[in-house]
């Protein structure tokens, strides 16, 4: 596995691959690895003829300096993790050569941004709409993989795609969870043990909704989610919108993909979950 630092090296080593008929998967993350990125490391094997995956908190994307500086850094262990699951490439660039000489681009992503996310962390979106704007002209990738826990960040990557026209393909992967429901994130590492079990509940109540989808409208759903979270967590929002337009759903008629999409704290961390309510 090579580990590079350099950009212009990243993208020579990339370049070559490519000039070479070797098609490349690219998995972007902020470390503190856990299971739910080695699934993309795992489907962009399945997929590719290499796989790189970045390591790189990209300070642009944090719109609270205490958040940026408390993020989790377990370099060591991610890169023994990478190593074992014959990852080709690590790119860990720093933050100042990063974005050396880079315009950062601005961007009006429609109601993609000023809904959710984007209302609660003003900024954030244009710091991942950057750094993935920055990681993909470097590297072009063939296929990039992200999440369905960063739903709305996954829209936000497809909008940029389709906008910057970039040649890459964006393949969606499934939450991974804890055996509890927990969505795994590398955030849940500041969660006590106690906080962990607890955490579960948003999952129980993303759940409820689903269940429940047939009784009630998502109005009163929506009361009755966050009056039960209102119990363990602070609650930033929870909302169902429409999975393709995100716009609110107030019946279910309006909408042939709700999803549910909640964003709660915990002893201090900030946990985001959705589920689609389709059965
Ligand atoms: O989801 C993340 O970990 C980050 O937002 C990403 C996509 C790596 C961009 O910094």
């Amino acid at each position: 596995m090579e580990i590079e630092k350099n950009k212009a090296e990243a993208k020579a080593i990339v370049t070559s691959w490519k000039e070479n008929g070797l098609s490349v998967g690219f998995v972007p993350t902020m470390g503190a690895l856990h299971e739910g990125h080695l699934m993309l490391i795992r489907a962009s094997q399945k997929e590719n003829d290499k796989t790189v995956c970045s390591i790189f908190v990209n300070p642009l994307q944090f719109n609270r300096k205490e958040d940026l500086e408390n993020y989790p850094n377990t370099m060591e262990q991610d890169l023994e993790m990478l190593e074992n699951e014959g990852c080709d490439l690590v790119f860990v660039p720093n933050a100042v050569a990063f974005y050396d000489g880079v315009v950062i681009p601005t961007y009006d992503f429609g109601l993609l941004g000023k809904t959710m996310e984007a209302l609660h962390r003003p900024g954030h979106f244009e710091g991942v709409a950057a750094v993935i704007n920055e990681f993909f002209k470097t590297l072009l990738p063939t296929r990039a993989y992200f999440g369905e826990k960063d739903f709305q960040q996954l829209a936000i990557i497809k909008w940029l795609v389709a906008k910057e026209n970039f040649p890459v393909r964006i393949v969606a992967c499934k939450t991974v969870r804890a055996e509890s429901g927990l969505a795994l994130s590398s955030r849940n590492l500041r969660l006590s043990a106690d906080g962990r079990q607890l955490a579960a509940s948003i999952y129980e109540t993303l759940h409820y909704c689903k269940n429940s989808k047939s009784n009630y409208s998502p109005t009163t759903l929506v009361t009755s989610a966050i009056d039960k979270l209102k119990k363990t967590f602070d609650v930033e929002y929870f909302e169902i919108v429409d999975g393709e337009n995100f716009q609110q759903v107030e019946k279910w008629e309006e909408s042939a993909n709700p999803r549910a999409f909640v964003a709660a704290h915990l002893e201090g961390v900030r946990l985001i979950d959705n589920l689609s309510l389709n059965p």
